[in-house]
């Protein structure tokens, strides 16, 4: 869909859209990226990639529970040397911005993974900071603000494309880590990743994951996402992007009255396909026709309106 109404600036990228694939939901090869891309999204980014090739945890990784999935996959990934012919590939087919999800066991790792994305043709890099399954690494960097803004800082002096930081919401106080990243030089602030879940087989008595701990995400966790974007709007003035449960269009304009500017599309994706960028784009814009908005840049932070 092309309307004029929906189209953002996000941290020096354009958009056609708010929408954008979250991390680590599809495979990233070429055509499924660009298949998300022609349902509607303005932009997608990849699975996190790490300095060397990851296998991640056995089986089982994912389970359903009530309103939500749980994961702990374990951040597999073929390294970033490999991963960079799958960047390039995909550049070669995409007309929407691709943003290189890139994690690290230090700010050197995160500095020369984010140089690597970038320099086979990432338009953007998303730090995740916040995965909060695998130790030494995501949200045990993202927890606290000196170790986070000194990533920050490492991956901002190495490479000239908008960085976004991906937070969690596993911690007492968002805003004052959003901030960190954002005095450290964060272009943007994705908010948020998974919240700490865990799930018990009541027959084996046994945790269910291998790795018992996960991450919650879906529309369980969509409470909690808006609340983060609500306070960290309140604190920093960068572009917040929204994460956590969007299911339906009404989800997405909730976010962005919120503060976000536009809203990422995780387990969503997963359980129904690609084709949900098509209608959570159209229904955004039939509620901005609707209500007399011209840009949907008009309804971003509006809850905060007194
Ligand atoms: C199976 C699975 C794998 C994920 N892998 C990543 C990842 O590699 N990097 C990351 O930053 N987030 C990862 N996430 C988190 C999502 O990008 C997103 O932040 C979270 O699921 C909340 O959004 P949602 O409710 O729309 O799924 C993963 C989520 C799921 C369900």
């Amino acid at each position: 869909m092309n309307s004029e109404r929906l189209k953002v600036e996000l941290a020096g990228l354009s958009l056609v859209s708010p929408t954008m694939l979250a991390s680590g939901i599809l495979g990233y090869s070429a055509e499924t990226l660009k298949n998300v891309a022609e349902n509607g999204a303005g932009a997608v980014v990849t699975k996190s990639v790490g300095l060397k090739p990851r296998s991640g945890y056995a089986n089982p990784t994912v389970v359903h529970v009530a309103c939500g999935l749980i994961n702990a996959v374990g951040l597999p990934n073929p390294g970033i040397d490999e991963f960079t012919r799958d960047i390039k590939e995909a550049k070669a087919v995409l007309k929407v911005p691709l943003v290189a999800s890139v994690y690290g066991f230090s700010a050197e790792e995160y500095m020369v993974v984010a140089e690597k994305a970038v320099e086979a043709g990432a338009d953007a890099i998303e730090l995740n900071v916040s995965c909060p399954h695998v130790k030494e690494t995501g949200a045990e960097i993202g927890q606290n603000p000196n170790v986070l803004a000194e990533v920050v800082r490492k991956v901002k002096g190495a490479v000239d494309k908008p960085v976004f930081v991906k937070l969690s919401p596993n911690v007492a106080d968002i805003s004052e880590i959003a901030e960190a990243a954002v005095k450290a030089g964060a272009d943007a602030i994705t908010a948020i990743n998974t919240v700490k879940a865990m799930a018990i087989d009541i027959e084996t008595t046994r945790p269910i994951l291998s790795n018992k701990r996960g991450g919650l995400s879906g529309p369980a966790i969509k409470p909690i996402a808006v609340r983060c974007v609500y306070d960290i709007y309140e604190r920093v003035r960068v572009p917040i992007i929204g994460c956590g449960g969007v299911t339906s269009w009404q989800d997405a304009v909730e976010f962005m009255l919120a503060g976000a500017s536009a809203v990422q599309i995780g387990t969503a994706v997963a359980l129904k396909g690609p084709s949900i960028f098509r209608s959570v784009v159209r229904g955004i814009d039939a509620y901005l026709r609707k209500k007399g908005f011209r840009s949907v840049k008009e309804i971003v932070g509006l809850a905060h309106r007194s």
